[in-house]
């Protein structure tokens, strides 16, 4: 509690609420932080612009504040989502702004892009939903319920990490790269099939 307040309020407000502001230290909320060793390895790598706390923190305090954030701060607990009403529930409520694909958000709104969702956790994704840093919209348990939420946050590490049947991954591009290599795909194909002909006559 007392590390907290000294070491994480400032980027991350008091109870965690995140901080929006055009500020270097801004820091995303924590309210589904619920894994203290996902708040350890945070500690530990300092994502973004947040600080590494290996040289400022002990050890045991580290495991302490990580035991503050996810049991005192963390209030949203995901399980139990529904992908295909995740799908639903991001093209109504989140789509207009960070696209369909979840991947490169580009909407120009009020002057600030909607980021990519893209190696977002999962409760870093829960988290902005309810909290709406900046100019994005929070949506409260009256709007979407925790089961909501944790659907979209399924659906959105889903599309981020899809299936990819049959060999190696190529990498996701969206619809319309992926359309175009398959184009290329297409044209080489027809190519080699020349060239064989060519190769079987002569
Ligand atoms: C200088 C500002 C700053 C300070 C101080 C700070 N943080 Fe952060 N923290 C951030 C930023 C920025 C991110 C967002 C990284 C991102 O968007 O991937 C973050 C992310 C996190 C995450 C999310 C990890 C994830 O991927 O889900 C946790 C947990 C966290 N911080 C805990 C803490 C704790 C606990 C402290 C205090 C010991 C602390 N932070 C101090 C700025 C800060
Ligand atoms: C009105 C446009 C708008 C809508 C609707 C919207 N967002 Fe956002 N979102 C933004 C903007 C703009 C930011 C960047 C805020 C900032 O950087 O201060 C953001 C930030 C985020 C972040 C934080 C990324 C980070 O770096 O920490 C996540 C996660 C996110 N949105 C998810 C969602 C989800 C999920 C939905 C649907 C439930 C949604 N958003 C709906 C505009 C929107």
């Amino acid at each position: 509690m007392q590390i907290y307040l000294q070491q994480c309020a400032k980027c991350h407000g008091p109870t965690g609420e995140g901080i929006s502001a055009a500020v270097t230290i801004a820091g995303p909320n924590l309210w589904a932080e619920d894994d203290p060793g996902r708040v350890m390895t945070a500690l530990e790598v300092g994502p973004s612009h947040m600080p590494r706390f290996e040289y400022i923190l002990s050890v045991s305090q580290m495991h302490a504040v990580s035991d503050y954030v996810a049991h005192t701060i963390a209030q949203i607990h995901l399980n139990g989502g529904d992908l295909s009403r995740g799908g639903e529930l991001f093209r109504g409520n989140c789509a207009a702004c960070h696209r369909t694909a979840v991947r490169g958000g580009g909407l120009v709104f009020v002057g600030t892009n909607a980021p990519s969702l893209t190696g977002k956790s999962a409760a870093l994704i829960a988290g902005a939903i309810r909290w709406g840093p900046g100019p994005m919209p929070r949506f409260p348990p009256s709007v979407l319920s925790d089961h909501q939420v944790a659907s979209i946050v399924d659906y959105i590490r889903y599309v981020q990490q899809p299936a990819s049947p049959g060999g190696s991954a190529l990498n996701w591009y969206g619809p319309v790269a992926e359309g175009f290599v398959a184009w290329v795909g297409v044209l080489l194909m027809i190519g080699i099939v020349m060239w064989i002909e060519k190769g079987g006559k002569g």
